[in-house]
């Protein structure tokens, strides 16, 4: 029943059952639908979308156009959108009254950052003494890092990523903590459940309050014996949240389970799918994506867009899909802080989500590879009618010696440039 066409083929009353090539590469997020006319091609051409699997169960089949059909893509005179917007859900949030543009709400989220930061560094610090943790009034900032993603959902969550490696534990928390409640607002979870879930995402690690110093700092990749002991970091979170008597299920799930891997293959208890909970699941995609995207003692952080296409790749047997295309619904294929190659080859950051498209945010431009100089930075719109330039690809900052690539779009925000690791 399914056959595999070029979209000069497709027709009105055809349904298209899946898009060839990543999905990474085009804005579409709902993969299957019914093609209703010239727009739907239209968008998918645009999309850069070539090929598509079709279902002749559900649709017109593509060997015999019905007597009258055009290749409506090829008809001239439809009125066509120039610009792709997904055709599901809008990425983002509807802009509210109290939405802020991002220039503004980073230095407010700085500073909740190193407010969360500070109760971590304690909480963590109580627990090395044995004390009972008391994790409640982690609650009220919880509720502060929510109502900051409310005002603009990618500020926190995009300078939470940006840490020193020897405060990668405390800062990992608070970025772990941003992007549940992003992702949980993406999924369309209620208030309570997504403050749950931010708590849950500072909570995630504190078993690693029982893990030795040297061993969370080493500047090197651990050993097999040293694994093992950081493997037990979630037993020893979850049985320190239990002594503390206050945190809720949520919180003791996520904080046992966010190593736990679809396929069966993640620790402590090597679950599979069902027996895997939402909460530990969405766990599971913010801890590796903050993990990979972090300056660590033995590597430096990744791209952001390089490490959602690596997620991409894993997700199909490591993480739900479900939860993950909604992890890049709410920080995008070109995250905050990424640093692309252009069509026109200069290079830039993005800084700035497009709140309808995921492949057309706002670039700073600061490098020409052609002239392999420095230019005048300037602000590009990929969105903005007439815009010729393209993102042509995701770029590796590593071949790169930019010290300054945060604060080219974080500012006085972004932490000083540290010296590369070796
Ligand atoms: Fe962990
Ligand atoms: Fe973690």
């Amino acid at each position: 029943m399914l056959r595999r066409i070029p979209v000069s083929q497709l027709r009105a009353g055809m349904h298209v059952h899946e898009l060839c090539g990543s999905w990474l590469d085009h804005p579409f997020w709902r993969t299957r639908f019914l093609i209703r006319d010239a727009r739907d091609i239209a968008r998918l051409v645009e999309g850069g979308v070539q090929e598509v699997w079709i279902d002749a169960s559900k649709g017109l089949d593509g060997e015999a156009p019905p007597s009258g059909t055009r290749a409506l893509v090829e008809s001239p005179d439809e009125s066509v959108p120039r610009r792709v917007d997904p055709p599901a859900s809008r990425t983002f949030d509807a802009p509210g009254p109290d939405r802020v543009p991002m220039a503004v709400e980073l230095e407010r989220a700085s500073r909740i950052c190193h407010k969360a930061r500070e109760a971590v560094v304690s909480m963590f610090a109580e627990a090395r003494m044995g004390r009972a943790i008391d994790a409640s009034g982690a609650l009220d900032l919880v509720e502060e890092i929510d109502e900051s993603i409310a005002r603009n959902p990618v500020a926190l969550v995009s300078i939470a990523r940006l840490k020193t490696a020897d405060d990668y534990t405390f800062m990992h928390s608070v970025a772990v903590c941003g992007l549940m409640i992003s992702l949980g607002r993406q999924l369309g979870l209620d208030v309570a459940q997504v403050r749950e879930a931010g708590l849950a995402g500072l909570l995630h690690d504190l078993g690693k309050a029982g893990v030795p110093t040297e061993l969370l700092n080493k500047p090197g990749r651990l050993d097999a014996a040293e694994f093992a002991v950081m493997k037990r970091h979630p037993q020893l979170g979850h049985e320190m949240l239990l002594q503390a008597g206050t945190t809720g299920e949520i919180a003791l799930d996520v904080c046992l389970h966010h190593h736990e891997r679809m396929d069966g293959t993640g620790y402590p208890h090597r679950l599979d799918g069902p027996a895997i909970s939402l909460y530990a699941r969405m766990g599971a995609v913010c801890d590796v994506y903050d993990a990979i995207t972090s300056n660590r003692p033995y590597k430096a952080g990744w791209n952001p867009a390089e490490s959602i296409r690596r997620m991409a790749g894993w997700a199909k047997g490591q993480f739900d899909e479900r939860v993950f295309h909604a992890f890049v619904k709410s920080v995008g294929i070109y995250p905050v802080g990424s640093l692309v190659r252009m069509s026109s080859g200069r290079l830039g950051v993005v800084i700035e989500q497009n709140e309808d498209a995921l492949t057309t945010p706002k670039i700073k431009l600061f490098f020409s590879t052609r002239s392999d100089t420095r230019i005048q930075p300037e602000v590009i719109d990929l969105s903005r009618k007439g815009e010729t330039d393209r993102i042509a690809g995701r770029e590796d900052p590593a071949r790169w010696d930019f010290r300054d690539l945060d604060s080219i779009w974080a500012g006085d925000s972004a932490p000083s440039p540290q010296p590369k690791p070796a």
